[in-house]
């Protein structure tokens, strides 16, 4: 698996707050892109073809799941402690990681990616 670390620019945002991330056609099968969407860095995965996006850093610790592992079932593996999340949602599904990823919204247009960021639980308390 190849872990791609680019500086995605975040500009092309949408009224609606979709913002244009990445080619599709620049993340291959079991990869994964590490990006930054309004200001928080994001992880986004391409799994069988299918494009998730969760935040980056494990909730675990002090790690970035962009360079992890994508393992079968859409499960993504910490490198630091191989702690695992569910990355269609979020869940912790392995230990030591308890706590969820936040997972954004994703939305692909011919070859273009495109996010829109999901409010933190601190943005909505
Ligand atoms: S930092 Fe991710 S499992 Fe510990």
């Amino acid at each position: 698996m190849e872990h791609i670390k680019s500086p995605v620019h975040t500009g092309g945002g949408t009224p609606q707050g979709w913002v244009e991330v990445a080619r599709y056609d620049q993340l291959g099968e079991d990869e994964t892109l590490a990006i930054e969407l309004d200001g928080c860095e994001v992880c986004v995965y391409n799994v069988a073809g299918e494009i998730f996006a969760t935040d980056n850093r494990c909730t675990h610790g002090d790690a970035d799941l962009s360079d992890g592992l994508i393992l079968d079932g859409c499960i993504i593996e910490c490198p630091l402690h191989e702690g695992t999340f569910n990355i269609r949602t979020g869940e912790p599904v392995g230990l030591p990681c308890t706590e969820a990823l936040r997972c954004h919204e994703v939305r692909v247009d011919a070859n273009s990616i495109f996010l829109r960021a999901r409010p933190s639980a601190k943005e909505l308390a």
